[in-house]
């Protein structure tokens, strides 16, 4: 989704230093782009300086700044990559947006949901619109405020007027930025002499590691050397926490690698080690909470869904614990269970998906206690949990979830183990799925390739599993399709015969997921059945079977089969995406976080 970054301060380059801040945001997903700088006048002592402004549409890296932005002298600007909601991909719908003046200008990120309404009025005070969008209205209704309030207290009366989750920054021709939001986040990054504002800390980190969260309804005023929160309904001052961003610069960096996808699959092996190793005090107090609990509920989308679906098997098999789990935007036909008593356990790589935050919120409204298990800190998810645990993945930056996902695994591994007192032995079983993560990447990577090849060439793949399998085919389903945007669709091995295997033609590629459990038999005759009818079998398993045309061997791990079994996946994810030459870390209408529904 959208992404933000400004800038105020002692550097005279502004607009270069926000140019490079939306560089890091590029992995949100977007389709075009924009920055606004204030000109700095000649002599200092003057406020205000011209508003300049810039936009576009496609990427960032294919078209640079034209000569007057990149030459400005200018201490304070603001950008925005928008990905397209209200309007379609035009100049003149990508933010910046000016009010009629063109003395003030607002970035955004959400829906303003009752911006036709406002359009309305407004146009009637003889407000003049140049886009489609329901930003442009919020940048005029502040301009309507501002004829009789400062300019302060025109965003105060304008924020309160908007309906949606929203999250806005702008900047007039006087030396400020102002910041207001409603769920979708802003963190400000806190520097030495001047001071910035993304909507995603990735950004800040060539810049700073200080970040203050901007919580929902309050109001930031940043200049060069102070920033300064009130609450938008008290207009009490909020000392703000400054959080240390615990990531390093060069986590998201490309290093060695081609592409984020592969850099972050390959960071794997060390990220499973680490949580083996590092999580079991977390793990027993987040057991506690659990067996205080009287209804727990997984929530997630996505990605981290597959893992809530592998997590409640988990909770089935070894801790012989009932849980629910639905994917996060059909929670609410769940809802009506939850009690004071109830838990719910909420994934999510971004801490931003937006169909996990609208339940989480009337969750917490019927007092139900919630677990934040997130990748990043200070989102939004993790601050609204009672209980926060990171995913410790470091910076995920392609959109497809790799490292996060197996992540999610692990810890959902611990958590069920320790609930039966066996922490230990799923530390040992992690360090050992580790191992085996490690010596696919060294040695099958190439037998991947080779097979992703094939695979290319074809528009349908089926993926199949049974039991804690069935989540492995939906995940390796969804890592292939999103990057290559071949049609991949996963199945639970029982629903063959229910229909799917009417699609089932000479040569159609199936992914069979065959670990040592007690789904073996099963799906092996599932295999057989596709086989019988023209299919071609891809097995991934300890045991090389007759009817796999392809194999690639994955050690038997008990449980834990479940995570060295999706690296085949992901890798095929990843060399399809090459092979139809299209770029693996940023796919089409994808965006990192889906923060609108
Ligand atoms: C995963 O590869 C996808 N990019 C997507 O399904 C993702 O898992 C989903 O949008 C949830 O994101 P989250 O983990 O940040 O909540």
């Amino acid at each position: 989704m959208c992404g933000i970054f400004g800038y105020i301060g002692k550097r005279n380059d502004a607009a270069k230093v926000v140019f490079e801040g939306l560089k890091r945001l590029e992995y949100r997903g977007y389709d075009s782009w924009g920055i606004v700088a204030k000109q700095e006048t000649r002599n200092r002592k003057q406020e205000t300086g011209d508003l300049i402004i810039e936009k576009h549409v496609g990427k960032i890296s294919d078209s640079s700044l034209n000569s007057k932005l990149l030459t400005l002298s200018s201490r304070l600007a603001i950008g925005h990559t928008r990905w397209a909601t209200h309007g379609g991909v035009t100049v003149a719908n990508a933010h910046p947006h000016l009010d009629c003046s063109g003395k003030l200008a607002l970035v955004h990120n959400g829906i303003v949901e009752n911006y036709q309404k406002l359009r309305k009025s407004l146009g009637k005070k003889g407000h003049k619109f140049k886009s489609e969008t329901d930003t442009e209205v919020v940048v005029h209704l502040v301009e309507e405020y501002a004829k009789r309030q400062s300019l302060k207290e025109a965003v105060r009366s304008a924020f309160q007027d908007i309906t949606g989750l929203n999250a806005f920054v702008f900047i007039s021709d006087k030396d400020q930025i102002f910041a207001v939001k409603s769920a979708t986040p802003l963190v400000i990054g806190i520097g030495n002499g001047d001071n910035f504002i993304s909507s995603d800390p990735n950004a800040l980190l060539s810049y700073t590691k200080k970040a203050i969260l901007l919580g929902d309804s309050q109001l930031a005023e940043i200049s060069a050397d102070n920033v300064r929160i009130t609450s938008l309904v008290t207009r009490k001052k909020i000392k703000p926490k400054v959080l240390n961003i615990d990531w390093k610069a060069e986590e998201i960096e490309l290093g060695r690698f081609k592409h984020f996808m592969l850099k972050e699959i390959y960071e794997q092996p060390q990220i499973l080690r680490n949580i083996a190793q590092n999580y079991t005090q977390q793990i027993n107090q987040l057991c506690k909470i659990i067996r205080q609990a009287h209804g727990i509920f997984l929530i997630g989308a996505g990605s981290a869904f597959h893992a809530c679906l592998a997590g409640s098997y988990l909770f089935s098999k070894i801790a012989k614990e009932h849980v629910n789990t639905i994917v996060a935007s059909e929670f609410n036909y769940l809802e009506d269970f939850l009690t004071k008593d109830s838990l719910i356990i909420a994934l999510s790589q971004s801490g931003e998906t937006i169909d996990i935050i609208e339940p989480l919120k009337r969750a917490k409204e019927k007092g139900s206690k919630i677990v934040a298990i997130v990748n990043n800190q200070g989102s939004t998810i993790w601050q609204m949990a009672d209980y926060k645990m990171l995913l410790g993945a470091g910076p995920e930056i392609a959109v497809a979830s790799t490292k996060a996902y197996i992540a999610k695994l692990a810890i959902l591994l611990l958590i069920v183990n320790g609930l039966i007192g066996k922490l230990e032995n799923s530390q040992s079983l992690l360090m050992e799925a580790a191992a085996e993560v490690e010596r696919l990447l060294n040695e099958e990577n190439s037998t991947i390739e080779k097979i992703s090849r094939e695979l290319a060439k074809h528009e349908h793949i089926f993926t199949l599993g049974r039991g804690l399998s069935f989540q492995s085919a939906l995940e390796a389903a969804l890592k292939m399709k999103e990057v290559s945007y071949i049609h991949t669709e996963g199945l639970a091995g029982g629903e063959l015969k229910h229909g799917p295997i009417a699609l089932i033609s000479e040569g159609t590629p199936c992914v069979v997921f065959a670990p040592l459990d007690e789904t073996y038999e099963a799906i092996i005759s599932n295999a057989a059945e596709i086989k019988s009818r023209g299919g071609l079998i891809i097995g991934i398993g300890p045991i090389q079977e007759s009817v796999f045309e392809r194999w690639i061997k994955v050690k038997d791990l008990g449980v834990a089969s479940i995570i060295a079994n999706v690296i085949p996946a992901q890798l095929f994810g990843y060399y399809l995406a090459l092979e139809r030459k299209l770029d693996p870390d940023k796919p089409r209408n994808l965006a990192k976080s889906v923060t609108v529904k």
